[in-house]
């Protein structure tokens, strides 16, 4: 039999490859898959169905942190006390049941796994994509639109994890911030955001997450299996909403205060 472009190697195809990448790849006859070994956990994870659960799960919960960290931080209009008592009710949730912050720890520790699966799930799509379309789309109008969606994608997620690591050293550990004073929120956010290069950087990496939720939390659906076009419309709804909300939530703080439209 001729080898075809994008065939499987001999190597691809011992057991243990990826089943689901051997699938794809073959352009032939149908061929026996290998059989699956190893855990059902492990067979889940390495097949591109499983990481597209664990992209769409982490991203769920990555979509609560986001909202639940939005409106805490919007306490910022509510001035210094409000702010700061909000900051300290977050280190003594659970108390007295739980010591001081180990409910805090607990839920940085799940954000933690969250942001670590969803980037690796990421990567590892990406990866079996690309060695799955060796053979380019035939139409440029479906190549434009699925490039389009996971470029966006790739650069608006680099930019946002970028984006955190400046904002830890911002706002929870200090060295990018000269006047920071722990467990004060609200200057530490006053003084960033009145510097105006930190305060661009802020607009630009909120509105990078804006558009990374909206065809991200649009894409989770379908990744879920929620792909039935009768949904289509509320997905959108559901999509652009929560995009927009979050965009303006997080871009205001920034812009409002590095115009002056709120001060001290
Ligand atoms: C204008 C936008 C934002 C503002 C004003 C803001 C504000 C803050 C503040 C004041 C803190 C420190 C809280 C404290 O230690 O008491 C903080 C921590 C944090 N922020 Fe943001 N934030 C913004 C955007 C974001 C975004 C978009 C993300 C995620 C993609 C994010 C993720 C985090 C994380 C992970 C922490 C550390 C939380 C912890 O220590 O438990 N922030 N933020």
């Amino acid at each position: 039999m001729t080898k075809l472009e994008g065939e499987p190697s001999t190597a691809e195809q011992q057991p243990g490859a990826d089943a689901a990448d051997v699938m794809v790849r073959w352009a032939g006859a149908p061929v026996p898959l290998p059989k699956p070994t190893g855990h059902f956990v492990v067979r889940f994870w390495k097949s591109a169905v499983g990481k597209k659960w664990v992209m769409a799960v982490s991203g769920v919960i990555l979509l609560f942190y986001v909202l639940a960290h939005m409106v805490g931080t919007l306490k910022v209009f509510l001035g210094s006390e409000e702010i700061n008592r909000y900051a300290e009710w977050l280190r003594t949730l659970g108390e007295p049941a739980f010591p001081r912050t180990v409910v805090l720890w607990g839920m940085r520790g799940v954000l933690i796994l969250a942001f670590f699966f969803h980037i690796l799930a990421a990567y590892q799509l990406t990866r079996i994509n690309h060695r799955a379309r060796p053979v380019k789309y035939q139409s440029p109008r479906d190549y434009a639109a699925a490039n389009f969606a996971s470029r966006t994608m790739r650069w608006t997620g680099i930019i946002i994890a970028l984006f955190l690591v400046f904002h830890l050293l911002d706002q929870t550990w200090g060295p990018a911030n000269s006047h920071f004073v722990r467990g004060d929120p609200y200057d530490n956010l006053f003084y960033s955001f009145e510097r105006v290069p930190v305060a661009i950087a802020y607009i630009v990496a909120n509105l990078a997450l804006g558009f990374h939720i909206w065809h991200g939390s649009w894409a989770m659906f379908n990744s879920l299996g929620l792909n039935n076009p009768r949904y289509n419309l509320w997905k959108r709804y559901f999509a652009s909403g929560f995009a927009v909300l979050i965009t303006v939530g997080y871009v205001s703080m920034p812009l409002l205060i590095v115009t002056g439209a709120v001060s001290r």
